[in-house]
């Protein structure tokens, strides 16, 4: 069941001088989702955020919280936290008494406080090291005192800009899995930050991919990646092979044929396109196989160019003989070993039928 939303922009908009940020921006998020704001530099994420935090006021529209509108309410007496990418900790207070400041400020009862405080510190395994500075922390554990300095307070919504972003690989994975967990277990509102699609497709119940201060598509990570509404889309969220083409039959409700530099091939699509309309073929490159020989029925005919080893894949690309590059990744299987196709060697690409996906042709993206 889809739970009721908790914030809503209604047509909000956001100009900084004269460039325009958010632009008509709509956006619901619910009781209790990790909702991902994605998209690359400048698209308007962190106005969002700071919109509902009450950091800037929108030109125009409504942004409700539980309900009611944000108009005319400031900063802190909204029921919202941020943690911010550069963790902002006072360094000369400790670790607890960063986490009770907002507590402290509140004026609430020193038991009440103690309380609470190590409840969040305990909620971000830093139990035990409330004693310490800043400074004597880790990346990552100073990261979990920023965390536990917003959850005590125990806002409705939690905004988080980029806020793994300062860490490095290994520790953000980790502290990604910690963060949806905490989310969980609290059952706030997230609303997270980043232009790292990877973090984003891991964590999120939903995804808004962001581009121009517009929302191009919101949905569950597996839609933004499978069913994306766009080219924008579809390369934001994932590393993907872009073939353009022309419609030359429609062969059935879901079927064409469409024309790769003079190479026919048939294709499935939900959408509907015109004879003659060029379109962009899509093609994951963990979808692709690699086959000796370039005679032979389906996929597409090419030359090897360059193999990686990547570890968990072995990458193959690929001159295909209608023209352009072909990036195909494919995984180790015990049962079958990759067969190893060296530079210049003829192959051809295959791949599930149905699994490419036919979008418009988007000169933008
Ligand atoms: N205070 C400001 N004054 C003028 N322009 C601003 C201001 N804040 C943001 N902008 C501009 O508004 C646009 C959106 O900025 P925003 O910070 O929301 O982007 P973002 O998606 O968070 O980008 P990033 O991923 O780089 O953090 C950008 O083009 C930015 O340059
Ligand atoms: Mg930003």
């Amino acid at each position: 069941m889809t739970k009721p939303s908790i914030a809503s922009f209604h047509s909000v908009s956001k100009h900084y001088g004269t460039h325009c940020a958010l632009r008509d921006f709509d956006l619901e998020p619910r009781e209790g989702e990790l909702l991902s704001l994605l998209g690359p530099s400048g698209c308007g994420k962190t106005t969002v955020l700071r919109l509902l935090a009450g950091f800037e006021t929108p030109d125009s529209g409504e942004i409700l919280l539980d309900g009611r509108t944000l108009a005319g309410v400031p900063p802190e007496a909204r029921d919202v936290n941020t943690v911010f990418q550069s963790y902002a900790l006072f360094p000369h207070l400790s670790v607890f008494e960063n986490v009770a400041f907002g507590l402290r400020m509140r004026k609430l009862g020193g038991a009440e406080i103690r309380e609470r405080t190590e409840s969040a510190l305990r909620m971000v395994r830093m139990e035990g090291l409330g004693g310490r500075r800043p400074l004597q922390l880790s990346g990552g554990q100073q990261q979990r005192v920023a965390l536990a300095r917003a959850l005590v307070n125990r806002p409705r919504v939690l905004l988080l800009d980029e806020c793994l972003s300062a860490l490095d690989y290994r520790l953000r994975r980790e502290m990604q899995m910690e963060l949806k967990e905490l989310q969980r277990q609290t059952g706030i509102t997230f609303v997270f930050v980043t232009h790292d699609r990877e973090e984003a497709l891991s964590i999120s119940d939903r995804i808004a991919v962001m581009r121009d201060g517009r929302i191009e598509q919101l949905g569950a990570p597996r839609d933004i990646y499978e069913r994306p509404a766009n080219l924008f889309v579809a390369q934001f969220a994932g590393e993907s092979n872009v073939l353009e083409a022309t419609v030359t039959a429609v062969t059935g409700p879901d079927t064409l044929t469409v024309d790769l530099a003079g190479t026919p091939l048939a294709v499935q699509s939900g959408r509907h396109f015109g004879i003659g309309e060029k379109v962009a073929l899509l093609l994951r490159p963990e979808d692709l196989h690699v086959h000796d020989g370039a005679n032979g029925d389906g996929g597409l005919a090419g030359r090897v160019l360059e193999r990686t080893y990547r570890g968990v894949t072995l990458d193959t690309l690929i001159a295909l003989d209608a023209g352009p590059r072909i990036k195909a990744s494919e995984f180790f299987r015990e049962d079958a070993p990759a067969l190893d196709h060296p530079p210049g060697q003829r192959v051809r690409v295959s791949w599930t039928p149905g699994w490419e996906i036919v979008l418009a042709h988007d000169a933008e993206a």
